[in-house]
C-alpha cells in the first residue's frame, strides 16, 4: 500500500523521537518516499542529519528558511503528500492542530494538507489524561484525523501508565490501513492459518512446514480493507495483525471446533491452513520408549473441515487453498468441485519462492466457471490483496 506513496513524517519533541527513526526506515523499506518535518524541540533529541540520511531527502525544519522554501516549499509538501504521519505527536502539537494554530512549519503544513493525517501521540500519563488534552484529541478525531492510541507501560519519565508511542511496526500497519480502500467494510471474514499438530505422545507430534505467513497476510490485509476478521490459527510464531481477533488452536479437531463455532456469522471463509489429513489413532499417555527397531504408527483420517463447510455453505463465499506437488490444476480443480468452493488458490509447493515458510508465493486462482488467473511470484501480502480483490467481487455478487 505504501509503494510509490509520498509520506510526510512530522516529528515533534519527545523522548520517543528515536522510534520515529525506525519508523522512517520501515516506511522507506515499504517503498514510500518520505519527507521529514521536525519541530524545533524534536531536534533537541535527534539531529536532522539522521532523518536526512535515512530518507535520502532534506529534512524540513524552518518555516522561514529561504533555501528550504526554494527547494520544496511547505505548501508543495502539503500538496504532494498522500499521508501525513505525526509521530511522536506531543500534547502541544495535538493542541495546536485542534485549535487551528499554525506557528511553525509542521503545524502550517498539516493545516495546508488535504491528505489523510495519522496522529500517534506520546507523552506523560498525567498529560495524556488531562481533560484539555483529551478534548483536543477528540476534536481531531471528529475532524477525520486518524488516531493511534498510545500504549501503556513504563514511561521515560519513570512513570507507569498510558502514554508510550506504539512500536514502529504498529505505526506502519496503521499507516497502511489508512491508505487502504475499505472495500470489505461490513464483511465478517474467517481465515485459517498455520499447521495443525497431531499428538503422538507427550513429546512428539505429526505436523507440516506451514509457518502461518500466508493466512496471517490475508488476515492483516482484510483487516486493513475494513473487514471484521477472525483468524483461527495453528501454532505460528507470528504477531497477530492489529485489530484481528485470533483464536489459537493446536490440532485439526480443535481447528474444526473453532471454525464451526465462528461459521454462522461468517460472510466469507478463506482456508489457508495446512490441516494434517491424518492423526494417530491413539495419543499415548507416556513417551514411547525405543525398545524395538521398528515402530508402526496407526493413523486415522482427520475430519475435512472445508468439505464440511462446503456442505452447509448457504450464501457464504468459500475459498480454499490447494498445496500440490504435481498436476497442480487438475488436483486443485477437483478440490474446488468436491468441497463446493467458490474459488481455490492453487500453489505448487515445490516451486522456488512458493508455498511453505517463505515470504513469497506463486499462485493460480481457479473459479467455478472454469476461469484460471495466473499470478507471478510476489510477496504473500501482495497475494493476499490480489485474493481479496476477487473476494470483494464474489461477496458483492452474493449480497441481496
Ligand atoms: O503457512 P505458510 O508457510 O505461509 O504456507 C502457506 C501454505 C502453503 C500453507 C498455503 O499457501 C496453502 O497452500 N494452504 C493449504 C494447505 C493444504 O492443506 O492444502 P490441501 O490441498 O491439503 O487442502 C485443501 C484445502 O482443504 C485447504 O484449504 C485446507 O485448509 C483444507 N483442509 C484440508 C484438510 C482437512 N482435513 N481439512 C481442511 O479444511
Amino acid at each position: 500500500m505504501l509503494q510509490g506513496k509520498t509520506v510526510i513524517l512530522g516529528v515533534s519533541g519527545g523522548i520517543a523521537v528515536y522510534k520515529a527513526v525506525e519508523l522512517l526506515r520501515l516506511l522507506t523499506k515499504a517503498g514510500a518516499t518520505v519527507h521529514v518535518i521536525m519541530t524545533k524541540n524534536a531536534q533537541e533529541f535527534v539531529t536532522p542529519l539522521t532523518f536526512q540520511t535515512l530518507s535520502g531527502n532534506p529534512v524540513h525544519t524552518d518555516l522561514f528558511s529561504l533555501f528550504q522554501e526554494r527547494e520544496i516549499g511547505h505548501i508543495s509538501l502539503a500538496e504532494r503528500a498522500d499521508l501525513f504521519i505525526l509521530a511522536p505527536a506531543t500534547a502541544n502539537l495535538v493542541g495546536k492542530i485542534a485549535h487551528g494554530l499554525a506557528d511553525d512549519l509542521l503545524t502550517t503544513s498539516v493545516m495546508a494538507t488535504k491528505a489523510a493525517v495519522l496522529v500517534a501521540p506520546a507523552m506523560n500519563t498525567n498529560m495524556y489524561e488531562n481533560p484539555f488534552y483529551q478534548q483536543n484529541e477528540k476534536m481531531l478525531v471528529q475532524q477525520g484525523y486518524h488516531l493511534l492510541e498510545p500504549v501503556a507501560g513504563e514511561l521515560a519519565c519513570g512513570w507507569e501508565g498510558k502514554g508510550k508511542l506504539p512500536a514502529p511496526e504498529t505505526i506502519l500497519a496503521a499507516a497502511e490501513a489508512v491508505l487502504t480502500p475499505k472495500d470489505l467494510f461490513g464483511c465478517n471474514l474467517l481465515v485459517t492459518a498455520g499447521p495443525t499438530r497431531e499428538e503422538i505422545d507427550p513429546v512428539r507430534y505429526l505436523t507440516n512446514y506451514s509457518s502461518g505467513k500466508m493466512g496471517f497476510a490475508i488476515a492483516a490485509a482484510a483487516g486493513q480493507r475494513g473487514a471484521t476478521v477472525t483468524l483461527v490459527s495453528g501454532p505460528a510464531n507470528l504477531s497477530v495483525p492489529v485489530g484481528v481477533k485470533c483464536v489459537p488452536v493446536f490440532s485439526a479437531e480443535q481447528m474444526r471446533t473453532a471454525v464451526l463455532e465462528h461459521y454462522p456469522e461468517a460472510d466469507v471463509v478463506i482456508k489457508a491452513a495446512a490441516v494434517a489429513d491424518y492423526r494417530p489413532v491413539h495419543r499415548l499417555e507416556n513417551k514411547i520408549k525405543k525398545n524395538s527397531d521398528e515402530l508402526t504408527l496407526k493413523l486415522e483420517k482427520n475430519p475435512d473441515i472445508l468439505a464440511e463447510l462446503g456442505a452447509q455453505k448457504g450464501g457464504r463465499v468459500l475459498i480454499g487453498f490447494a498445496a500440490e506437488t504435481e498436476r497442480l490444476l487438475v488436483h486443485a480443480a477437483e478440490k474446488l468441485q468436491k468441497k463446493n468452493l467458490d474459488m481455490i488458490v492453487a500453489n505448487d509447493v515445490t516451486s522456488e519462492g512458493a508455498g511453505f515458510d517463505v515470504d513469497t508465493n506463486i499462485v493460480r486462482f481457479l473459479f467455478r466457471d472454469g476461469r484460471v488467473k495466473e499470478l507471478d511470484l510476489m510477496s504473500k501480502e501482495q497475494v493476499a490483496h490480489q485474493l481479496l480483490n476477487q473476494v470483494v467481487v464474489l461477496w458483492r455478487a452474493k449480497q441481496p
